[in-house]
């Protein structure tokens, strides 16, 4: 009978999770290509599984957990993480190791018991840990680092001295599906593109606490990081991975204006061209994105590391078009237009003002600063209003060559 080959990553570290192949959308992210949920088993004199997987896949994560170890012999469970796509299969697995503890943090334990009430029936050992404890395993000891927002309150890195390995769970993952294991197995720069669009629509909403974690890595000799989504990083890759994470976190934006809009009949499309036109000529990147044609996935990857924006939206009964609303929104849960400076601008037919009052209202609510300048015109846009648009684009990108970095 077929059972899994075993994955050794690094001596007494193995790989026992599972790819994703299929999945496109993870709430509400475009993943492209597919993902992987990853969990590891640690052979020490007290065998420990860090994390889980996604609930449809526990029989196949069981197999290759079973490639390395039976499951009756394991002592410790680390969740790093409650979310579903970590711990989904928790009640299965732990159906096969009842005498094993689970070893968490409060928070991520009571996320836990709410999510799985079968999980609860089993009656499960608990040890919750901090940042101060230490967990003996044999030669390793393992420590904790909460990490709260990378990616929910309840997260934590898990760090194994004796190995220089960081169990960083959603932290400096991407969304990737791959029978590789480590970013230098792989071309750097298509990791890199997912690793950056993996933080604009996931982590990307909290930079301060980005930094946290950051910092508290840094005190870490770190020679593994082992993320629960996609590959990990080692050697000459991390480098790379904490400069771009650094970048992040400390809000240091290019010098970029990303121009999103959505146009009926061309003329706000005009506008936009002229937008980036003006951008250009000032030596500031440009970004046009037409909303009708990019996913909030690539729109979030384009804000994330720009410094300006701009939106622009002809009136739809009295508003501003969907594609546009819905764009404005998604920026706003994952906080990327805050402290920005845009501007916005757009056609009108017989609705005139109300289109840009909502603009200004939902991106007041994104705190981001809207330019007073609003470029509104009725039905097609003229000359007049595309030189007015080339001035508003050299206005943002000499302010993105002022604030970017
Ligand atoms: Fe990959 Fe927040 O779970």
């Amino acid at each position: 009978m077929y059972k899994p080959v075993k994955t050794e990553l690094i001596p007494d570290v193995f790989w026992v999770g599972v790819n994703d192949w299929a999945i496109r959308i993870f709430h509400g992210y475009n993943t492209d290509e597919g993902s992987s949920y990853n969990a590891y088993v640690i052979m020490d004199e007290k065998p420990t599984l860090i994390d889980t997987v996604k609930c449809p896949f526990a029989q196949e994560h069981i197999e290759r957990i079973q490639s390395v170890v039976e499951l009756s012999k394991i002592e410790y469970l680390v969740m790093n993480h409650s979310e579903p796509d970590h711990s989904g299969a928790i009640a299965k697995v732990y159906a096969l190791m009842p005498q094993a503890t689970i070893v968490t943090n409060m928070k991520c334990k009571e996320n836990l018991e709410l999510l799985y009430p079968e999980l609860k029936a089993l009656n499960p050992k608990w040890l919750v840990v901090d940042n101060k404890s230490q967990l003996n395993i044999g030669k390793r000891t393992l420590s904790f680092v909460p990490v709260p927002m990378i990616h929910w309150p309840c997260n934590m890195f898990t760090y194994c001295q004796a190995d220089s390995t960081l169990f960083s769970n959603d932290g400096f993952g991407q969304h990737l599906a791959t029978a590789e294991r480590w970013a230098d197995q792989l071309p750097l720069e298509r990791v890199m593109h997912l690793m950056k669009e993996y933080n604009a629509n996931i982590l990307g909403h909290l930079p301060v606490l980005l930094k946290n974690a950051l910092v508290q890595a840094s005190k870490l000799d770190i020679k593994y990081i082992l993320t629960a989504h996609g590959v990990g990083w080692r050697g000459e890759t991390i480098a790379p991975l904490l400069e771009e994470y650094s970048r992040f976190a400390n809000q240091n934006y290019r010098k970029k204006v990303t121009i999103m809009f959505d146009s009926m009949y061309g003329s706000t499309a005009r506008a936009a061209i002229a937008m980036s036109e003006g951008v250009k000529s000032t030596g500031a990147m440009v970004e046009v994105v037409d909303l009708k044609a990019c996913s909030l996935t690539a729109v979030a990857l384009h804000m994330y590391d720009s410094a300006c924006f701009a939106f622009g939206s002809p009136a739809l009964n009295s508003t501003m078009m969907p594609l546009v609303e819905s764009a404005i929104g998604y920026c706003r849960g994952l906080k990327l237009l805050a402290g920005k400076t845009g501007v916005i601008f757009g056609a009108y037919g017989w609705a005139g003002a109300p289109t840009i009052n909502d603009m200004t209202e939902a991106l007041k609510k994104c705190n981001a600063n809207v330019d007073e300048v609003k470029l509104q015109w009725k039905l097609q846009v003229n000359d007049e209003v595309l030189a007015k648009s080339y001035e508003q684009g050299v206005k943002l990108g000499m302010k993105a060559l002022e604030v970017g970095k």
